[in-house]
């Protein structure tokens, strides 16, 4: 049996954690061949909620969950982590913009970013999930910083998956048609989800779907506004969906990605187009299974340019606000 890889959730508890660690466990992220180990992170109140999904997990007998440690104690719960997955945090309620959420988030990230440099193994990675996740990642990052900044991501997957369903709806072809999505910037209302180099069926998208004025008035809010969508419909944010995303960032980053294709997610940016580099936000990326980069030589028209540098303006927003605390 291999050694078993150790992953560090947080918000274990919550309704992302109900629907994340049941797949992990059951091997959806690093295969059928590879053994884990869950370490289980709650704040206090979360723990006696976290005690029953610790026995829920024990009673699915998974072959591949080698150990399951809960905790409150932080230090104990990244302790020797390979993978940390940061969702623990308060999600938005109807009416507000996830920035909203920075006053009340930001500061766990610090703490977390700490405990994460001092106890976690020497080749952690680091999932952001929870909200505003792009600048949440950075806090963690600048207050870890014996780690590498390219093993800090935030989660801008689900973004990603949200436009390919719209493409594939509009085009009529299945999602798996969808290719070359890239989510840039921050994962909020200005993040913008590139049609022009989309690919469907291999094609160009916009040689497959003629319709500009769907592409702005439509697809592009409607992707921009989804979780807030999901929140009218549903009273709660995402859970499964955003736990699916989670599972495939993770998935992606440590597969080969397919060769032409590449994904979205927030990295440590070095500049590449435009964007001001050491921030965390969204691009094209490509993995070899082990290590990342950006997929350079994409060309951006002034329409993309400027939708960018918004986001990029509101990045570097709210880092001024959240570093006001550290
Ligand atoms: P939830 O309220 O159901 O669960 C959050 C859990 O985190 C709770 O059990 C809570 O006790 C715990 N928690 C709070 N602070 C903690 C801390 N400091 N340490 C450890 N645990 C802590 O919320 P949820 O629906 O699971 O969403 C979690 C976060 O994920 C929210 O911020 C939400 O906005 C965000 N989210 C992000 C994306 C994305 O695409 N990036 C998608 C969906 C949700
Ligand atoms: C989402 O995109 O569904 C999450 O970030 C939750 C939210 O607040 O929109």
């Amino acid at each position: 049996m291999k050694d078993p890889i150790k992953i560090a959730i947080t918000g274990a508890a919550g309704q992302i954690g109900y629907s994340l660690l049941f797949r992990i466990a059951s091997g959806a992220i690093f295969g059928p061949e590879q053994p884990v180990d869950l370490n289980l992170i709650e704040i206090e109140p979360g723990m006696k909620a976290l005690a029953g999904v610790k026995m829920e997990l024990d009673d699915c007998a998974f072959p591949l969950l080698n150990k399951v440690v809960t905790t409150c104690n932080m230090d104990e719960g990244f302790y020797g982590a390979n993978w940390a997955l940061l969702v623990g945090s308060v999600p938005r309620k109807a009416g507000m913009e996830r920035g909203d959420l920075l006053g009340i988030n930001g500061k766990i990230f610090i703490g977390q970013g700490k405990s994460i440099a001092a106890n976690a193994a020497d080749d952690i990675r680091v999932l952001v999930v929870g909200n505003p996740c792009n600048t949440n990642c950075w806090t963690a990052m600048k207050n870890a910083s014996k780690i590498p900044s390219n093993r800090w991501f935030a989660m801008t997957r689900l973004d990603e998956n949200r436009a390919k369903a719209q493409l594939a709806e509009k085009a009529g072809v299945h999602v798996n048609e969808v290719s070359n999505m890239t989510i840039w910037g921050n994962h909020s209302s200005t993040q913008y989800p590139d049609f022009f180099n989309a690919k469907i069926g291999g094609k160009p998208a916009p040689e497959v779907i003629k319709d500009e004025a769907w592409v702005k008035d439509t697809f592009i809010p409607t992707v921009q506004k989804r979780g807030a969508a999901v929140i009218a419909a549903r009273g709660l944010s995402s859970a499964a969906s955003a736990a699916n995303a989670a599972i495939e960032t993770v998935r992606t980053l440590v597969t080969p990605t397919k060769a032409g294709d590449w994904f979205s997610v927030g990295v440590c940016s070095d500049g590449s187009y435009g964007t001001p580099a050491g921030t965390v936000t969204s691009l094209p990326i490509r993995s070899n299974g082990k290590d990342w980069e950006v997929v350079q030589g994409i060309e951006l028209n002034e329409f993309a340019k400027e939708k960018i540098a918004a986001s990029n303006k509101e990045l570097l927003e709210e880092q001024a606000e959240i570093s006001k605390l550290f």
